[in-house]
């Protein structure tokens, strides 16, 4: 961070009293000494001032009558780490940057770098004020209204779909879709083993069984092998599953066509989960467009937010127009109340779709940004044995949505829990790779499809990965700061 520090800029020949109120009105606790050529001599704080009071000064008195000290500073451009190091051994809480010349030109504060660095958080733009402040004005604060119409119309018209719903949330949108693709209990549900468990229950919702399919390690989506076993499978059982949930993971999308091509064969209905791939495409189409019907969430995690919310989208205008049905409790059109089906209160609010409106004329900022976080990363650490990154499959763009990366366990010097430990103790937060559902004690008598016999991608996916701090609001200096950590921590220094 670039601070304007001349109000802190003091000469020896100033008055304690005069300090004392430039130390109040700089507001950062410190003064810098300059000498005679404008070098950095000391930094002056409150309790040096109280400690000449104390030893017999009085406030007429000059900064003169301060003991020697020896500056510590840094050179204008260090790192937050070299900071961050420099103020633990000294005990302080600031750090001047001088230039070639020995003159402050910045100042590093410990707050600075205390600041958590977080894996992925809300970055609004100037637009979503307008649209939700609409709202406020003309009092359509309720459910519905103009932002959700006009959300659900530009977002169609963004990803090239034909209709969508805007709802409260990915998971809700999973679960609508589930519904009008007609799962019912006792029916057998395919999906991605290696995604967050908000792909998976809505399966269980509809009182179906989950069967998982592994992910193919070339892309880290739903493995075409594994899926053609599965359904091969199934068929010989005479067990074909109503619908496949699958997942575009981190950002990337899954090898739809194969997927398309082998589950229209099966006549099995599929069901595109891109509530991380938003921005994505494949094939040079939208990503979340390629199943029957396709979901994006808008959770404040996402790659754009309206804090919670989601979407449902298909090229079907009658399932669209039945989500939207189901969606607000399967009320009849009649004059009074009237239901003849069961439904749900799953519609976004006008106000959060006004979110959504302005988030959306910025998605394609945000994917640039993650990428670019991701290139940093790879950039500043591909020298690193035994470190490795999620790959980016040739048939589109990721989103990079969050950056993940893998530590061989041979080479590494630490596993991945003592890795996102060792992370956590300079305020960075990292997470594992999601816990396959296969692995979960919640789907424990699930059967489930490896990549090949014998071999479960998910699994070492998840011995192995990590996501990093991710968000199209980093700032350089923080993944400056990461990259410090993650040198040390995997080179041992
Ligand atoms: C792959 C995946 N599917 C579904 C969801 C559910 O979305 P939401 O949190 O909006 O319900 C999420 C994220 O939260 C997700 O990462």
């Amino acid at each position: 961070m670039y601070r304007n520090i001349n109000a802190l800029l003091v000469e020896s020949h100033i008055s304690i009293r005069d300090a004392m109120a430039r130390l109040d009105r700089g507001a950062l606790r410190v003064l810098l000494l300059l000498d005679d050529a404008g070098r950095l001599q000391r930094t002056i704080t409150d309790g040096d001032l109280r400690r000449l009071l104390v030893g017999g000064a009085t406030l007429r008195d000059t900064l003169a009558r301060l003991p020697e000290k020896t500056a510590v500073s840094l050179p204008l451009g260090a790192g937050h780490k070299a900071a961050l190091d420099l103020m633990d051994r000294h005990q302080i809480d600031h750090i001047p940057l001088v230039d070639e010349t020995g003159r402050p030109c910045d100042l590093i504060i410990r707050t600075d770098l205390r600041s958590p660095i977080l894996l992925s958080t809300p970055h609004l733009g100037d637009q979503e004020r307008e649209f939700v402040e609409d709202a406020f004005r003309s009092n359509w604060i309720a459910p519905l209204g103009p932002n959700v119409d006009a959300f659900e119309r530009e977002l169609a018209d963004h990803v090239g779909i034909g209709h969508a719903a805007a709802v409260s949330s990915g998971t809700a949108a999973i679960h609508l879709a589930l519904n009008l693709l007609g799962v019912r209990p006792g029916d057998v549900v395919f999906c991605s083993s290696l995604t967050f468990v908000a792909s998976a229950n809505p399966i269980l919702y509809q009182g179906a069984t989950p069967v998982f399919i592994d992910s193919d390690p070339a892309t880290w989506n739903l493995s075409v092998p594994a899926l053609r076993r599965a359904l091969a499978d199934a068929e010989r059982k005479g067990r074909l599953p109503r619908a496949l949930v699958v997942v575009n993971l981190y950002g990337q999308s899954a090898d739809m066509a194969p997927i398309m091509e082998l589950c229209d064969a099966y006549g099995v209905a599929v069901v595109e989960d891109a509530a991380e791939s938003l921005g994505a495409s494949y094939r040079g189409r939208a990503s979340g467009t390629w199943g029957r019907i396709g979901i994006y969430s808008f959770n404040g995690n996402k790659i754009i937010t309206t804090s919670g919310g989601g979407m449902l989208i298909s090229d079907n205008a009658e399932f669209v127009e039945r989500a939207r049905f189901l969606a607000t409790q399967a009320r009849d059109p009649a004059p009074w109340y009237l239901h003849t089906q069961m439904g749900y209160n799953y519609r976004m609010s006008n106000i959060l779709a006004g979110v959504g409106r302005g988030q959306l004329r910025v998605l394609e900022d945000r994917v640039a940004a993650r990428r670019g976080v991701f290139d940093r990363y790879r950039a500043a650490l591909s020298d690193l044995p035994g470190l490795g990154w999620m790959p980016e499959a040739d048939y589109g763009q990721s989103t990079r949505w969050l950056s993940v990366c893998t530590l061989d366990p041979e080479v590494a010097r630490t596993t991945t829990t003592g890795f996102i430990a060792a992370l956590a103790r300079h305020n960075i937060e990292a997470r594992h790779v999601w816990n396959p559902m296969h692995l979960q004690p919640l789907f424990a008598q699930c059967d489930y499809y490896p990549h090949e016999e014998g071999h479960s991608f998910s699994d070492e996916a998840f011995r192995t990965g990590v996501c990093l701090p991710s968000g199209s609001n980093l700032e350089a200096g923080q993944i400056e700061l990461v990259c410090d950590v993650i040198r040390d921590t995997l080179t041992g220094r």
